[in-house]
């Protein structure tokens, strides 16, 4: 599995820490920035992970930023990509399982860094269940 991944400046210090994570899991990813912590605009970060989704060079995206809000209204104006902002697990998890979600996004500022992680883990534990959720996805992506 190949992941985008990126963050504005609210975002950064957890992207950080999430990239931990997906090293420790021994994940592929891709950092599409921010590289610290000056003031950025969240919608250039969420079109570059959310860009890379929707063209199939990764299966993943990982947007944070202070509430997640942003990066998921920015990312969802991609057809192919559907994005959710979680701030607990179970979502995340069903999310993947009844959604077929591809980018998660995140609110560094609504939740601590052991919570943003169960959130991840979650998500990248789960998979698409299909069935009865896969008509439900095509409605979605049909617009
Ligand atoms: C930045 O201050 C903040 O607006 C941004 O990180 C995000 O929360 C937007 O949705």
């Amino acid at each position: 599995m190949k992941i985008a991944i990126g963050a504005d400046h609210a975002g950064y210090q957890l992207k950080e820490s999430l990239k931990r994570l997906l090293d420790e899991l021994g994940l592929l990813y891709e950092d599409f920035g921010t590289t610290n912590g000056q003031s950025v605009d969240y919608p250039d970060f969420a079109q570059a992970v959310a860009t890379g989704v929707a063209t199939g060079n990764f299966d993943r995206g990982i947007l944070v930023c202070g509430t997640g809000v942003g990066m998921s209204i920015a990312a969802n104006r991609h057809a192919a990509v559907r994005a959710v902002v979680c701030s607990e697990p179970l979502s995340a998890r069903m999310a993947r399982q009844h959604n077929d979600a591809n980018v998660l996004c995140i609110g560094a500022r609504v939740v601590g860094l052991g919570t943003a992680i169960d959130i991840l883990d979650a998500f990248l534990g789960a998979s698409f269940e299909g069935g009865r959720h896969a008509a439900r996805v095509a409605k979605i992506n049909a617009g």
